[in-house]
């Protein structure tokens, strides 16, 4: 595990981001985890809340959707304050632990790394958009499930056969090599396990399935054991 938790109550829930990119399996994962620990609180992002939900179709439903990076991340912000003044602070002060699908990283990879921001005066504005709406409730932990560009676009593809709507279908192999780049460098400031949700020689999908969602219960438990 990479970096260290800042939150020192005790009595305070704990919160777990997990994150990766399109292809990765998260869906499947919470899923998972929603099955093995149903007393823990789940929102994804975009969404969540009703309002969320509302953005969420500005956000994603729309193919013309065409404004600028800021406009797009301040949206994402606007879903996520909804989320943390109505389901994460009040759940983590009452002791519960909180399970989000995406969080801040997921706005620095998409909206601002993807953009162009790299450095780190062009990455000021993240960094203080998120600190005023995010401050104190920094995730305690982030799970990264990691695929190779390669394989998420064999998964992309496969499913887009299946719902035939994927959005991400005509991203070519280079997005996603730069998503993942992205990714590891958001994920330095955090304390982090990562999972390879990779696929090993020969097995089939469902060992691969079977062993992502083993090791991101072990995780959970063993993080949530271990306060
Ligand atoms: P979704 O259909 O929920 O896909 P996934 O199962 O991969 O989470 O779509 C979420 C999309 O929104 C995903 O492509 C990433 C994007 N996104 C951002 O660009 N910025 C953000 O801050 C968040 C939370 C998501």
């Amino acid at each position: 595990m990479r970096g260290g938790a800042k939150n020192m109550d005790s009595k305070r829930g704990k919160f777990i981001v997990i994150e990766g990119p399109d292809g990765s399996g998260k869906g499947t994962v919470i899923e998972k985890l929603k099955e093995r620990f149903p007393e823990i609180v789940y929102f994804r992002e975009p969404g969540g809340t009703e309002i969320g939900e509302e953005i969420r179709k500005v956000l994603l439903n729309n193919p013309n959707f065409n404004a600028d990076p800021m406009t797009e991340a301040l949206l994402f912000y606007a879903v996520r304050n909804e989320n943390l003044v109505t389901i994460v602070g009040p759940a983590l002060k009452r002791g519960k632990n909180v399970i989000a699908d995406r969080f801040s990283d997921s706005t620095e990879v998409y909206e601002f790394r993807m953009n162009g921001c790299n450095d780190p005066r062009s990455l000021n504005p993240f960094y203080r958009l998120d600190e005023l709406v995010v401050g104190d409730y920094q995730p305690d932990l982030v799970i990264y499930l990691d695929v190779s560009p390669e394989e998420a676009v064999r998964r992309i593809n496969k499913n887009s056969r299946v719902d035939g709507q994927n959005r991400f279908d005509l991203k070519p192999l280079k997005y996603h090599q730069k998503v993942r780049k992205a990714y590891f460098k958001a994920l330095r400031r955090r304390c982090c396990e990562i999972i390879d949700t990779n696929s090993r020689r020969g097995g089939s999908v469902e060992e691969t399935i079977e062993r992502v969602c083993g090791e991101a219960v072990a995780i959970v438990a063993g993080f949530l054991r271990s306060r």
